[in-house]
């Protein structure tokens, strides 16, 4: 790398950081580390040759053909002996590329599943900056475009699907400051995972800017006919007007939840804090966008009892947005550290009982998943995974989240909760804008946190990172409200408590869930419509409730809620709630009913969600 490029570089990041507020990275010696550590399996890029450090995007958007036509402008840093800039591109068309102001002959490799093709692009070691100009193909695997009376695009980058909107070095070990400039239709107002309008525009144009720099998957954006309303101090909500109002009230506590944040793990490095409700349509929950999380409008209840996905995503300004996992088999370095500090805030905020209520559901969920996945890839329960060659979203299970969080959890048991939090709360300082890999992390946690022989056999961090299933020394956790639905299923099941005396109307959300996602596979559909008559549970408006509900419906063959069950399947995108739902209708030799469904639904999906649909259903185009 070029002295003058570095400082041109470092001067851009001065400035990022408000008053104690984490800062990049700025010297030569850090950033060429950076890029010197990580192998990335899933990315044609070489940053230890030439890096891209700033990009300036100019887009616009069509959703007559359902394309992005754009120019990527790239700053980039280089090794004294640079040749080439490679980047990361899926299904998208090149037209022209320019190094330094020159047009310049380019290669695009072949093309590989999910990976896609390496742009190789010729530079040297003095070169400053390269620009790219491309169009995004209809299918792009990122975008998902919404028709109807309120158009919507939005994109779903992680783990490797930017490369599918922007040209770009797909790796999270490589980051980059943005500025965009993108045109849309003008009665439709463009968000970014960046500084972002809070009215539309009259012209359909607008700009954007993160000054904090980056990784590709938190490249993001979404267009549709929104409205603003703020919140707090440093937060705010985007969404529909049909949903603004009640977004405002859902998400009312995001400050509440800004502060306790802070007071754990450091000061908030990004600013501001809003989150844009998507399209049911949305494959996720939540995705941590960088100052502004993209939200499923399922986890809108009308009572904010599913606010622990905002904590979730806010948790990632810290795990994984400042400290990113270097690959995506150190993704638990992400998960497993935001589901704890999910907990946390939900503890500092709505106390002890509520959040473990919270640990005891995901604790169910990860037994249940360890189980399934002892039986196909027992590798797969490693928090340490082995993603070469596969499709990173394979990653994507309650292992990376669940057992990461027992493990941070085992953590904090074993040496007492200050020493845990001031342990994390300098790691995330002194790694702020770094990438960390699960390597380095445990050298780290040897040094700083599990200093002695006995703290290290205690803990026994081998079995958890590298061995399979649940490790013996598993923390556990006791909801004495959970223990009493329990007991109240049992007298259910066995006729002791009639339907109308269930305390249905004095439990949360979390008990409802538990009775109903515990119920016998064998209940039968008159036991259904008992609990129905009395609870009117077909008609809940709590998302994870009704997928609770419908679930067993399936698997009773209650037909009465199959009409909910389609609207529910044919408007919601969620994958963890259609992944199960369509598995239920297979294994309870429903498999016309689940194809007819999907056939009608699959339309409206993600690609993120139809590649694993297609999966399961044995679906043919
Ligand atoms: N970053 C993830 C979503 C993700 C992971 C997208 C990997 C693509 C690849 C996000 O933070 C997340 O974990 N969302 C969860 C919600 C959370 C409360 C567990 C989800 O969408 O279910
Ligand atoms: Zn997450």
């Amino acid at each position: 790398m070029t002295l003058p490029r570095l400082a041109a570089w470092a001067l851009l990041l001065i400035g990022v950081g408000c008053t104690n507020a984490p800062e990049a990275p700025s010297t030569k010696s850090q950033l060429v580390a950076d890029m010197k550590r990580a192998t990335d399996h899933h990315s044609y890029s070489r940053p230890e040759e030439a890096v891209t450090t700033h990009l300036t995007w100019s887009a616009q958007v069509d959703f007559e053909t359902r394309q992005v036509r754009a120019t990527a402008t790239y700053d980039i840093a280089t090794s004294d002996d640079a040749q080439r800039l490679m980047l990361d591109c899926r299904d998208l068309t090149i037209h022209d590329v320019f190094v330094d102001g020159t047009k310049v002959d380019f290669d695009l490799g072949p093309a590989r599943p999910f990976i896609g093709q390496p742009l190789s692009i010729p530079v040297t070691s003095s070169t400053q900056q390269v620009m790219v100009s491309y169009t995004t193909s209809p299918d792009a695997a990122a975008f998902l475009w919404v028709e109807g009376d309120s158009p919507f695009l939005f994109t779903q980058s992680q783990a490797i699907l930017a490369r599918s909107w922007v040209p770009c070095q797909d790796s999270p070990g490589v980051r980059f400051t943005y500025e965009a400039q993108v045109q849309v239709p003008s009665n439709l107002m463009a968000m970014m995972s960046a500084t972002n309008p809070t009215e539309k525009s009259a012209n359909g144009v607008y700009h954007f800017a993160m000054k904090q720099p980056i990784p590709s998957y938190l490249l993001a954006m979404a267009v549709g006919d929104v409205e603003f309303r703020s919140v707090g101090e440093h937060t705010g909500v985007y969404a529909t007007p049909d949903l603004i109002e009640a977004a405002a009230y859902e998400f009312a506590e995001m400050e509440d939840m800004l502060e306790a944040a802070e007071e754990l793990y450091g000061k908030y490095a990004w600013e501001r804090y809003d989150l844009l409700v998507l399209p049911a349509a949305f494959p996720f929950g939540g995705m941590e966008n960088p100052r502004l999380t993209f939200a499923t409008p399922t986890i809108i209840a009308g009572d904010r009892s599913l606010v622990s996905l905002v904590a979730h995503e806010l948790a990632h300004s810290w795990s994984g947005n400042l400290v990113t996992n270097a690959t995506w088999d150190d993704f638990w370095l992400n998960e497993g550290f935001t589901v704890y500090f999910e907990q946390r805030i939900m503890e500092s905020v709505y106390g002890r009982d509520i959040s473990e209520m919270l640990s005891t559901l995901s604790y169910q969920g990860l037994v249940d998943e360890v189980d399934a996945i002892m039986d196909v890839n027992p590798n797969d329960t490693h928090l340490r995974l082995h993603l070469k060659d596969r499709d990173p979203d394979e990653g994507m299970t309650a292992i990376a989240y669940d057992k990461g969080y027992f493990f941070l959890r085992l953590l904090e048991e074993t040496v007492g909760r200050d020493a845990f939090d001031d342990f994390l709360k300098t790691y995330f300082t002194t790694h702020a804008f770094q990438v960390m890999d699960t390597d380095r992390f445990l050298a780290y946690l040897n040094e700083s946190l599990l200093t002695s022989e006995e703290l290290r056999q205690r803990v026994n961090v081998a079995a958890w990172v590298d061995g399979k299933g649940l490790p013996a020394n598993c923390p556990s956790v006791r909801s004495t409200r959970i223990e009493s639905v329990d007991a109240t299923l049992n007298a259910w099941v066995n006729g002791t408590t009639p339907s109308a005396d269930l305390p249905w109307n004095d439990w949360m959300y979390q008990e409802r869930y538990r009775f109903l996602s515990n119920l016998p596979d064998n209940t039968s559909s008159e036991r259904l419509a008992e609990l129905d008559q009395a609870w009117s549970i077909n008609a809940t408006g709590n998302n994870e409730v009704l997928f609770a509900w419908l679930e067993q419906a399936v698997r009773s063959q209650h037909e009465p809620a199959y009409d909910r069950l389609r609207t529910f399947l044919v408007n919601v995108g969620r994958r963890k709630f259609l992944t199960p739902l369509y598995r239920a209708m297979l294994e309870s030799d429903q498999r016309d009913l689940a194809l007819d469904i999907y056939g009608q639904a699959r339309g409206n999906y993600h690609s993120v969600a139809t590649g694993t649909m297609d999966d399961l259903l044995g679906w043919r185009e």
